[in-house]
């Protein structure tokens, strides 16, 4: 009896917190308004980013997490599929994604079922957060930190941790860990900078 009732408990809880998490799309509107340079203006801003691709993904992703974490069939990954062929970004409904997430542009956008993204995350297109192939099951995709930026094209792969601040440049291909306020470049990804300053070549990450 005391297993069931701790089996509620904690999906209670779960579901919760997903619901509750609905409400982070204010603050993703509001990260994209302060990353874009391109949206204009004080009220039609609005209007211009209704048309973005990224925006449509959170809000089809915002409620497909909190039915997954309801343990609904079907429908959450119905949902996240439908988002795809209208944006061209893949969120698995398992993903964490806390509040603040933008993807610019977008399309080409990949991530995996147990990626955590922290808050305040940007996002370019083509940007990967996938499985290494290492792990089978259990967490298997990557944890982003807060105030992160993926730029365009970079793959992250595997339960690695990028540290909070960092930048993870064009076209990065990353398979360790970064830790906070690093800008990594290349394949395999190498920290050049860290807390703003140049690093020698060999210290690559993790
Ligand atoms: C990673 C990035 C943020 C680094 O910017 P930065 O800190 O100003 O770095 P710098 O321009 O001083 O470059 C430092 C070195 O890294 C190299 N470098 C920079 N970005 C690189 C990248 N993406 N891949 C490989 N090397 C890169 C530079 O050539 C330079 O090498 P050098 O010292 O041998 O000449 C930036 O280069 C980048 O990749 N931006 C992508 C932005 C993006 O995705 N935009 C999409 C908008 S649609």
């Amino acid at each position: 009896m005391n297993r069931i009732l701790g089996f509620i408990k904690i999906y209670l809880k779960n579901a919760f917190s997903a619901f509750i998490q609905i409400r982070y799309l204010y603050y993703d509107i509001l990260s994209s308004y302060r990353k874009d340079p391109a949206l204009k203006g004080k009220v039609f801003f609005i209007l211009e980013l209704m048309t973005y691709g990224g925006l449509w993904a959170m809000v089809f992703h915002r409620l497909a997490h909190f039915l997954f974490t309801l343990k609904l069939p079907f429908i959450p990954r119905l949902l996240s599929q439908i988002s795809r062929l209208l944006t061209g970004i893949e969120i698995h409904p398992g993903a964490s994604i806390d509040k603040g997430f933008f993807i610019d542009h977008g399309n080409g956008v990949v991530i995996g079922e147990t990626a955590v993204i922290g808050s305040n995350v940007l996002m370019y297109h083509q940007v990967t957060l996938g499985n290494s192939n290492a792990a089978s099951s259990g967490k298997r995709h990557p944890t982003v930190g807060n105030e992160v930026v993926l730029d365009a094209g970079s793959k992250i792969l595997g339960p690695i941790k990028i540290g909070n601040h960092s930048v993870i440049g064009a076209g990065t291909i990353l398979t360790k860990d970064v830790p906070p306020y690093s800008v990594v470049v290349g394949n395999p990804g190498k920290v050049i900078k860290h807390f703003g300053v140049r690093v020698l070549p060999q210290n690559t990450a993790g």
